[in-house]
């Protein structure tokens, strides 16, 4: 019986074919013929004009937020219930995160707070100078009242699209939401290039000064002369290679990982105390991971005891995020709301959704749930 993971990485021939493609091509470096067409392939999916390639999603959210032009000092929204990397990118430009609780309704962003938490701010002079959505769990943002909300305060939007990649809004893809988006291609992401990321818009403006920024910021010289600091965070020729395997394969990726929650829904079926994260009507997930929440008193045991049974026969899940408000390195950050999310991190469960899961793995992580039940 082998170890099932929370979502490992599917890689296949062709990804195997493109890598040894582009090592045998001499482009081991930042450099490349795959990474423009990585850059043009992945813009194109997501309904962006423009994209630079980046070594990772946090690196993404850094440079976006220096584009849109937060500094030391500039608060920044962010979404109290995603991972660490949203707000840290905050930090690492010197302003400071505001963390916001999210909807009960789709587990993101919580637009009534934000309109309310703006409607006071406006009248004390101290907007914040952007704000970050986070399409959570690969479930976007409800943009339509966030958009109109920054556009009225002239607020940029930066859509933290790391794991929605795939996913729409009101048929429009997540990535296209807002000034700038993000993706990562981290290991347990819904494409993986082992690591990396791309920070898309449709000001190439914008992103021609990302890839300068993330090239160390040097100037049109033969020498090595630079008027600014930058940063070296590109991709490599070689894993943008893989990425674009990968890219080819998602929409299968996105129709098995959409099997893979139906069957929970229906191998969980008649459980007592169990939901399922909800899905918003507005838009179409890219299902990346299958979440649960377990009422003790109803289910007969809590999210901790089941994950301990599913561990004890090797199927790996993990806690949904600890919200950023309750993270002891963000202890005093300003907080709007922060009940809804804590109370999700409380319940809620991720379950094992690799795109590759069998049948029989997914038995068997359904019948560990079932047999918790009393
Ligand atoms: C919501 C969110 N934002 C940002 C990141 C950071 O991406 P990376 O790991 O590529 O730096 C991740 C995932 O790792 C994420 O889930």
């Amino acid at each position: 019986m082998s170890r099932i993971y929370l979502s490992p990485p599917e890689v296949g021939a062709e990804e195997r074919q493109m890598l040894l493609d582009a090592f045998d091509s001499n482009w081991i470096a930042p450099v490349g013929p795959d990474i423009d067409a990585f850059e043009e392939e992945l813009a194109e999916r997501a309904g962006v004009d423009h994209a630079v390639a980046l070594s990772s999603g946090t690196a993404a959210l850094h440079l976006g937020l220096l584009l849109v032009g937060v500094g030391p000092g500039d608060d920044v929204f962010v979404p109290s219930f995603t991972f660490v990397a949203t707000a840290a990118a905050v930090s690492y430009v010197g302003a400071n995160p505001v963390f916001v609780d999210c909807s009960a309704s789709n587990w993101t962003i919580d637009p009534a707070l934000v309109a309310e938490e703006l409607t006071v701010r406006a009248r004390r002079g101290r907007l914040p100078r952007a704000v970050i959505t986070v399409d959570l769990y690969g479930q976007t943002a409800d943009y339509d009242s966030l958009a109109t909300l920054c556009e009225e305060y002239g607020i940029p939007l930066i859509e933290d699209a790391a794991e929605a990649l795939g996913a729409t809004y009101r048929g429009r893809p997540a990535g296209s939401l807002g000034t700038v988006g993000v993706f990562s291609f981290n290991g347990n992401k819904i494409i993986t290039t082992s690591g990396g990321g791309m920070l898309v818009a449709d000001s190439a403006e914008l992103i021609d000064r990302a890839r300068h920024l993330a090239t160390q910021a040097r100037d049109p010289f033969p020498h090595y002369e630079h008027s600014e600091l930058g940063y070296n965070y590109r991709l490599s020729n070689l894993l943008a290679a893989l990425g674009r395997a990968q890219l080819r394969g998602l929409d299968g990726r996105i129709e098995r990982r959409r099997r893979i929650n139906e069957a929970y829904r229906v191998g969980l079926a008649g459980l007592p105390g169990v939901e399922f994260m909800p899905v918003a009507a507005y838009g179409e997930p890219n299902w990346w991971l299958t979440c649960i929440l377990i009422d003790p008193d109803r289910f007969g045991a809590g999210r901790e005891e089941i994950r301990l049974a599913l561990e004890s026969v090797d199927v790996e899940s993990r806690p949904t995020w600890k919200p950023l408000h309750l993270q002891p390195v963000f202890d005093g950050v300003a907080t709007v709301g922060g009940a809804s999310c804590a109370h999700i991190f409380e319940r809620g469960l991720c379950l094992p959704t690799g795109s590759a899961l069998s049948e029989s793995e997914l038995a068997r992580v359904v019948d560990t749930i079932r047999a918790m039940h009393h």
